[in-house]
């Protein structure tokens, strides 16, 4: 653990978290803009369209061997953008998916209370920021489902959770942040319950190797400034996440890159900085924030130049 990293993370997401969601919503991720990246759509509905995505490349949600409740972990949950999604998503399907004997059940149980996620889902989210967690809760009373949703300030690389606790363990874009990827991995491998599935979408540099050659100095240049102002101790390519996760008992591992079909986002985002509400928010927001925006053109440059990939894991217990 590198405790002034940690400190780092939590006061750049204390100071931004609020502008970000003012300007952009709760979603605080990439938008899938089709997969060559060449459709053309509303920034938040791109950023709905990649969990979605996310999901039928995953094959969730199944009611293959549903058991109320389904649990899932966020890691890295931002304001539970994801979290809410997810609980409200599963919430409703796998409930249209119990027998009637079950749903009859539920609603005795629940004194008749009409609510599509029901004890059917528990999700629990972790940050490091505690605005964060904080905004995340209240934002789960907003939405009717403070009982089903816990969110908690929390180490993804020590979870404080037992062995084989959640169904679904969902990461996306925090594993950026980890200073060790394997105990990432680890952990999110330990807490999954054998038949769980752990979907995990991160920045990654273009994968290395004898055709491919080393990182460059000046790619080494660019990775050490998009670090430098977004928090991250270092990035890794896809394929040594696939060797990570190979090592790991996950009856099945599978990769993706999508870079293609989220590099827009970018682009999108430097526009929503233009705006006079979003300018004089940031002007508020503290220096790290000032910062990380004057450096928007680092991430869609390092997609155009094929250094920074957008990658994704999946993995079966
Ligand atoms: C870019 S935000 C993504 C938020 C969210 N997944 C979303 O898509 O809206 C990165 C998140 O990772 C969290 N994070 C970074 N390092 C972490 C760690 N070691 N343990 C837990 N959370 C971490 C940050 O606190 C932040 O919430």
């Amino acid at each position: 653990m590198t405790p002034t990293l940690y400190q780092q993370i939590q006061q750049f997401y204390d100071a931004s978290s609020g502008l970000w969601e003012q300007v952009w919503g709760e979603h605080m991720h990439h938008g899938y803009y089709g997969p060559n990246g060449n459709l053309k759509k509303d920034r938040r509905q791109a950023q709905i369209d990649l969990i979605e995505e996310m999901l039928a490349w995953a094959g969730l949600p199944s009611e293959k061997g549903f058991s109320a409740p389904y649990r899932i972990l966020d890691v890295g949950c931002g304001i539970g953008g994801s979290t809410l999604y997810l609980t409200e998503k599963f919430g409703s399907i796998l409930g249209n998916n119990l027998s009637d004997e079950r749903v009859d059940r539920d609603s005795t149980r629940s004194g008749g209370r009409s609510n599509q996620t029901g004890d059917r889902v528990e999700s629990v989210g972790i940050t490091l920021s505690p605005v964060q967690a904080n905004r995340a809760t209240e934002r789960a009373k907003i939405a009717g489902m403070a009982s089903n949703v816990n969110f908690l300030v929390a180490d993804a690389l020590n979870l404080p959770f037992a062995d084989e606790s959640f169904d679904l363990v969902w990461s996306l874009e925090s594993g950026e942040h980890m200073p060790d990827k394997i105990k990432f991995l680890q952990e999110c491998c330990r807490v999954l319950k054998p038949g769980g599935t752990l979907i995990l979408a991160t920045w990654c540099h273009r994968p290395l190797g004898l055709e491919a050659g080393e990182l460059t100095d000046e790619e080494r240049k660019e990775l050490a400034e998009i670090y430098r102002v977004y928090a991250l101790p270092y990035v890794i390519s896809l394929p040594e996440y696939a060797d990570i996760a190979r090592s790991l008992p996950f009856a099945t591992v599978r990769t993706a890159d999508w870079s293609k079909a989220v590099a827009p986002f970018w682009d999108v985002v430097i526009d929503s900085a233009l705006n006079p509400s979003a300018i004089w928010g940031l002007l508020t927001s503290g220096w790290t924030t000032v910062q990380a925006a004057l450096s928007l053109g680092l991430m869609s440059r390092g997609y155009a130049s094929g250094l920074i990939r957008f990658g994704l894991i999946c993995a079966v217990k």
